[in-house]
């Protein structure tokens, strides 16, 4: 092919701009080869204190996820107020038992190459749990208390050419938390090195003021630092394509303010989650000084009395879960691959939004949602200035809410997921006009940086916040649960809407089933198990059906976030005094990721896309035959008739009677016999379309290994997901299958965890060993970086072994 003397020309341009932008500024992910110990070591900061015996740890790392559980830590004697408890007990794993406690230091080396004039160091952490103090050069150059928030350090009058010593000291106390918080640098640390012309950290800010389907205004305000510059920004759609190109007319002060106008944008949305980048380059005179990528979203939100929430104009309810930032058997050590499964087990249940509570969410869970297409409610506090737990957040609130507020809105204000903003979860300063200050105080802080979303306080004390102006004053009055106070609250409000907040609180066992069937408050068992015919839940909290009734019969309920899309560790209500239980209950999918039954419920309604046709329980009774076993069907279909070993048990139909028979199909009064039961769904016709059936296995006989993903990339991070399960002679799944297991992965990839999802296992998630629970585990395969194939290895005592494959790619 011939190429013009013109073409070769701009590709040399093109290439010395790359190679000039890659020179002006680099960030690098400070990932490997870290030195880490945990202690109280009084020189640790020091550039001559001798780490060679420390442990080697790549980060994101969490340090106390190993273990081994012991019900001795952090057990705290204490009554839970804000659970209606009046009188102290000892609570054991509220914090997920756990070694989070203490002292820890990282330390790695820095390669600093010599700076030119002006040249800028910055170092990033995206999170380190907690009071993180960073050490230079044996000298303190910052530190942040919260451990939830992302910061940045200005190093370049720190560092010096060559080798410079870093050093991250953390403390973590007791009764800090009301979960496991987690240990160590749990999420990224980045170096960044630029040009003293350039774009400030965290300095672009990208809003859509005008949306329609003809054409979208961005506003770009770029915050610079240098004189005698030009900003050129580029927009690319989502296969790079230019779509305008805009150099800065006006700056105001530091800041250049550039409207764009972008024709026929494609809109974001959880359905067509579209993205631009913004491609901001600064020159001086011709030469590349810094170059900088924003992906944005073109979406409006609104939220209007009468009509509620709307998405580019489409009135819509939240179809949301809350979650913690731990990853189950990960710990809180990010980890994309982890968090991407997360969103897609809920993707496929049809949820569309994420509430971070009760705190700053990380920056690849923003990313993944901004990807995948999830609206999300980002929060800030468990607490202000008043205590839930006697070293948590109310120590540092007036020192720091503001600036804490100020990073979580600058490091994550381009994301169009975020639809919303929230202050506070359930804080004890509901009460009194201090608090009422306090939540204006914070919400006018959330405005000033940021003008275009609206904020939100998850409410329990709703009756208090009704008198005493609290919840007016929000731009969204959340209510956590209480759907009984929802129209005296509305009534009560000015905003003219109510956001559920926190829903539903349901706790249950995968796979475990408890008789007789009836609907129970705090319900207790020998075995620290709920029941997952998923009619138990707290003094405080609800069934998800009552709130699907004010989804679907309030037009002035916004949506809802259920409390959780995942168990969690720590929290073991309602187990939180009974030792072994360590982690929650409340999962829509258990620690494991797993769906308990309960995920099918919640997909009945929010799929709209695919049919959902759930039967529960499983069908293994010995010992109950002829006795009352409950069947429920989870659906979207409007009816169904149930079949026991051929046999119709009668057809259910929704209806209105109450709440449970609105959404669930019940046949209550079936005997258990072995053998095969099913469910035939039913149009409106009464013509079969669908059916699922249950069998009852015999003894288990062989494993069986079905992964998530069976190729994954060669990049020492990136994970594969394989349920373990076991099935009897016949195929058929052994649904309460306990037999202990052993894993072995060889090579190109390692034995990273494994969860069974049983809150009360006091077994190691780092350990090639555990027990199935309710016939399941999960095994977590991590990929190395030299390429090729892991072979996994599940064997266990009289069982027939299971292997799989992943093939782990090299990346580009
Ligand atoms: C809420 C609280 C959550 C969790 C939940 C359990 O009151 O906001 O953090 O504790 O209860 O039901």
């Amino acid at each position: 092919m011939l190429r013009s003397k013109k073409t070769y020309l701009s590709l040399l341009i093109a290439a010395c701009a790359y190679l000039n932008a890659v020179a002006q500024r680099s960030e690098i992910l400070l990932d490997e080869d870290w030195k880490f110990s945990k202690g109280n070591f009084t020189d640790a900061a020091q550039t001559g204190f001798n780490d060679t015996r420390w442990e080697t740890v790549s980060v994101p790392h969490d340090w106390a996820i190993s273990g081994p559980f012991d019900k001795e830590i952090d057990k705290q004697v204490t009554a839970i107020t804000q659970n209606g408890e009046t009188r102290p007990s000892e609570k054991t794993g509220r914090t997920g038992a756990l070694p989070y406690i203490g002292e820890g230091w990282y330390r790695k080396k820095l390669d600093i190459p010599v700076l030119k004039q002006g040249q800028k160091v910055l170092l990033q952490i995206d999170g380190a749990m907690s009071e993180p103090r960073v050490y230079l050069n044996g000298k303190l150059v910052g530190q942040w208390n919260y451990g939830y928030n992302y910061f940045y350090l200005d190093l370049s009058n720190e560092v010096k050419p060559g080798q410079n010593q870093l050093a991250i000291h953390l403390r973590n106390m007791a009764k800090s938390s009301r979960w496991y918080p987690g240990a160590g640098l749990y999420r990224n640390v980045h170096l960044i090195i630029k040009e003293e012309k350039s774009i400030d950290q965290w300095g672009i800010t990208v809003t859509t003021p005008v949306v329609n389907k003809e054409f979208a205004k961005l506003n770009i305000k770029t915050k610079l630092s240098g004189n005698n510059i030009r900003l050129v920004t580029q927009v690319l759609d989502r296969s790079g394509k230019q779509v305008a190109l805009d150099t800065a007319k006006t700056t105001f002060g530091n800041e250049a303010d550039q409207n764009i106008q972008l024709s026929h944008p494609h809109l974001w949305s959880p359905e067509s989650p579209y993205l631009y980048t913004a491609v901001s380059s600064v020159y001086e005179g011709n030469v590349l000084k810094d170059v900088v990528k924003t992906r944005f979203g073109v979406r409006s939100i609104s939220y209007l009395a009468g009509k509620g929430f709307s998405l580019n104009g489409e009135v819509r309810k939240f179809k949301g879960v809350c979650l913690h930032h731990d990853l189950g058997p990960l710990g809180t050590a990010i980890n994309t691959a982890a968090l991407r499964r997360q969103l897609t087990i809920l993707k496929e249940m049809g949820c569309d939004a994420i509430r971070s509570s009760h705190n700053m969410p990380s920056p690849e869970q923003l990313e993944l949602c901004d990807e995948m297409g999830f609206m999300f409610l980002a929060e800030s506090f468990d607490e202000w200035a008043k205590a839930k737990v006697e070293n948590g957040y109310h120590l540092y609130f007036n020192t720091d809410a503001e600036k804490d507020i100020v990073n979580l809105v600058r490091a994550t204000k381009n994301h169009p997921c975020i639809v919303m903003w929230s202050s506070g979860n359930e804080v004890p300063d509901q009460f009194g006009a201090e608090g009422v200050k306090r939540a204006k105080w914070l919400q006018e802080i959330f405005h000033r940086e940021d003008p275009t979303r609206p904020v939100t306080v998850g409410m329990d004390q709703v009756k208090a916040t009704m008198q005493s102006g609290f919840g007016a004053l929000l731009d969204v009055p959340g209510l956590n649960y209480r759907v009984h106070l929802y129209a005296d609250a509305n009534k009560a409000f000015p905003q003219g809407f109510i956001l559920g907040s926190e829903t539903a609180s349901t706790v249950s066992s995968r796979g475990i089933y408890k008789f007789p069937v009836v609907k129970g408050i705090d319900k207790q068992y020998s075995d620290f198990q709920s029941s997952s015919y998923d009619l138990e839940y707290c003094s405080w909290s609800n069934l998800p059906d009552d709130d699907f009734v004010m989804q679907d019969d309030k037009p002035w309920v916004i949506g809802e976030f259920v409390w959780t899309g995942f168990d969690y560790l720590g929290e073991p209500t309602p187990y939180d005094t009974s030792w072994p239980s360590r982690s929650s209950y409340f999962g829509i999918s258990d620690l494991a990721g797993l769906p308990k039954d309960r995920y099918y419920l919640y997909r009945s309604r929010w799929n709209k896309e695919k049919p959902t046709l759930h039967l529960l329980p499983h069908w293994n009774w010995e010992g109950r035959e002829g006795q009352t076993t409950p069947v429920f069907v989870y659906t979207n279909y409007e009816s169904a008739e149930l079949f026991l070993n051929g046999k119709s048990l009668g057809i259910r139909k929704k209806d209105q009677s109450s709440p449970q028979n609105r959404y669930r199909l019940m046949w209550m009064d079936v005997k258990y016999e072995p053998g095969t039961l099913k469910v035939v769904a039913l149009d409106s016709n009464g013509k079969p379309v669908a059916e699922e059936q249950v069998v009852t296995a015999g003894k288990p006989h062989q494993i069986v290994l079905t992964a998530d993903r069976k190729e994954i990339t060669a990049d020492g991070k990136d994970l594969s997901y394989v349920t373990v399960s076991v099935v009897d002679k016949n195929g058929n799944v052994c649904p309460t299958a306990d037999n202990q297991l052993n894993f072995e992965v060889k090579g190109a990839g390692k034995f990273k965890a494994v969860c069974n999802g049983d809150a009360t296992s006091l077994e190691s998630f780092v350990k090639p060993t555990m027990k199935l629970f309710s016939g399941k585990l999960v095994v977590v395969v991590q990929a190395d970086k030299k390429g090729g194939t892991a072979q996994l290895k599940v064997t266990g005592k009289s069982l027939k072994g299971g292997t799989l494959e992943v093939l782990c790619k090299p990346g580009n």
